[in-house]
């Protein structure tokens, strides 16, 4: 069993596709162990995009992912970050496949709707930055 952080971004609230996005993990067969919804600080936005913080895209990335609220997710189940990466679909609008949540519902780069940690490693991370222990019900 793994564990991976799935985050709705703003637009995804937004656009009123947060239970049509739950609704695909929940259906595939994941287990959701923890969810809650915010608006992230600075702080912890600046965090989880640490390794994008030398890109010209940085501090927009930043402003967008604070810019409302998004729905913070755990989700398990066996390989659950390659699973969910390909439901999301890939970053390039144009490149995310038909059937996958991008594919979809958006051509945009940035407001693409849903964040999934990309590797076991930075899940763990992730999981750690956004929930507390006790938050995480399983
Ligand atoms: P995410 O981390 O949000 O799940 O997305 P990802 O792994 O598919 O893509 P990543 O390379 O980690 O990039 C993080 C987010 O930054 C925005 N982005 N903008 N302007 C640009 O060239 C550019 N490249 C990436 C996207 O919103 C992407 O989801
Ligand atoms: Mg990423």
């Amino acid at each position: 069993m793994e564990r991976t952080y799935i985050m709705i971004k703003p637009d995804g609230l937004e656009r009123r596709l947060a239970g049509e996005i739950i609704r695909r993990f929940e259906t595939r067969g994941l287990n959701l162990v923890a969810l809650k919804m915010l608006v992230p600080s600075r702080q912890t936005a600046e965090a989880h995009y640490a390794v994008h913080r030398d890109k010209p895209f940085f501090a927009d990335l930043v402003d967008f992912i604070t810019s409302g609220p998004v729905v913070a997710m755990v989700w398990e189940g066996e390989e659950a970050v390659k699973l969910t990466r390909t439901m999301i679909g890939a970053t390039r609008p144009i490149e995310a496949a038909p059937g996958t949540i991008r594919g979809d519902f958006t051509t945009l780069l940035q407001a693409n709707l849903v964040h999934g940690s990309d590797s076991v490693e930075n899940a763990a991370t992730e999981i750690a930055l956004w929930f507390s222990p006790q938050e995480i019900l399983a």
